[in-house]
């Protein structure tokens, strides 16, 4: 097993790849929160990965407010004796328009993609230090290494996510705290239909989602979108001691889409 007990949390889990995620890593032995504000979502993955035989909590919550962001992290060392690791997969598409830009919808974003994982790993990061160490990823795009003429307002968010995770993994190497991103191109989740659906994307109005939404995957070399699993998998091998010397990096897993 290559998370045996080792203890952390997802955000996002309640779906698509945090939830790949989650029922992952706690097959590989670690315990996890299943973090998400979807109740029923939550509740499923937990009893998922309890009738596995595996160890989980699920703490239900909305991340844009950061004393829940703090909480999850407390109270995922509480229940389970420490914390080794998270993954701050949550995130929102934002507006898509420039001109004419919704401000509530990038308020939005800016506290979903970039706020809560700051005050995340503000209270992470001393928990880590306590056990000696520890394995930080966040989920970034690969519209956070390349422009990506569809998204301007994601893509800069993204390129944030990034410049954090340089950032953070120069300062916390010293400690043995790794600080990695994985950067998914299209994924078969629920949000990829809300990334290619928005009101404001005058590119694809009027279009049906589920063909925009295969449209889009398909324009990564391989010619699809990915699974979430193939994410997950991603982010359990920089999470994991395999990754012992990787901090700093910024993984694409988009079928060579940034090749
Ligand atoms: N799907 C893609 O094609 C794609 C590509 C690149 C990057 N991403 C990134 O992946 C992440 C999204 O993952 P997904 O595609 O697995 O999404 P998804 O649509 O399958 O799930 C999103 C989950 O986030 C939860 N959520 C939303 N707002 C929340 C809030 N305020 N508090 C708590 N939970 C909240 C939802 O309840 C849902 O369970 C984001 O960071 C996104 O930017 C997605």
């Amino acid at each position: 097993m290559r998370m045996q007990n080792r203890i952390g949390l997802v955000t996002a889990a309640a779906s698509g790849m945090g939830r790949a995620g989650a029922l992952r890593f706690a097959r590989e032995g670690a315990a996890v929160a299943v973090v998400d504000r979807d109740a029923e979502g939550v509740a499923q993955v937990v009893e998922e990965i309890k009738a596995a035989g595996g160890r989980a909590i699920g703490l239900v919550g909305d991340l844009r407010e950061d004393d829940y962001a703090r909480h999850i992290v407390l109270q995922t060392a509480s229940s389970f004796g420490g914390l080794d690791f998270v993954w701050n997969h949550v995130g929102h598409p934002g507006p898509a328009a420039v001109e004419g830009i919704d401000m509530a919808d990038f308020e939005l974003a800016v506290d979903l993609n970039l706020r809560t994982v700051l005050v995340t790993t503000e209270a992470a990061i001393p928990q880590l230090r306590a056990r000696g160490g520890g394995s930080l990823l966040f989920t970034a795009s690969i519209a956070g290494l390349a422009g990506s003429g569809f998204s301007p307002v994601y893509s800069a968010m993204k390129f944030g996510v990034v410049g954090f995770v340089r950032s953070l993994a120069k300062r916390l190497a010293p400690e043995g705290i790794r600080v990695n991103a994985v950067c998914p191109g299209p994924v078969d989740t629920p949000m990829l239909r809300v990334f290619v659906a928005r009101p404001d994307q005058a590119a694809t109005r009027g279009n049906d989602v589920e063909e925009l939404a295969k449209r889009f995957g398909g324009a990564t070399p391989m010619q699809r979108a990915a699974r979430p699993e193939e994410i997950a998998n991603a982010a359990l091998f920089l999470l994991s001691e395999e990754a012992s010397f990787i901090t700093g990096a910024a993984l694409p897993v988009d079928g060579g889409m940034v090749a």
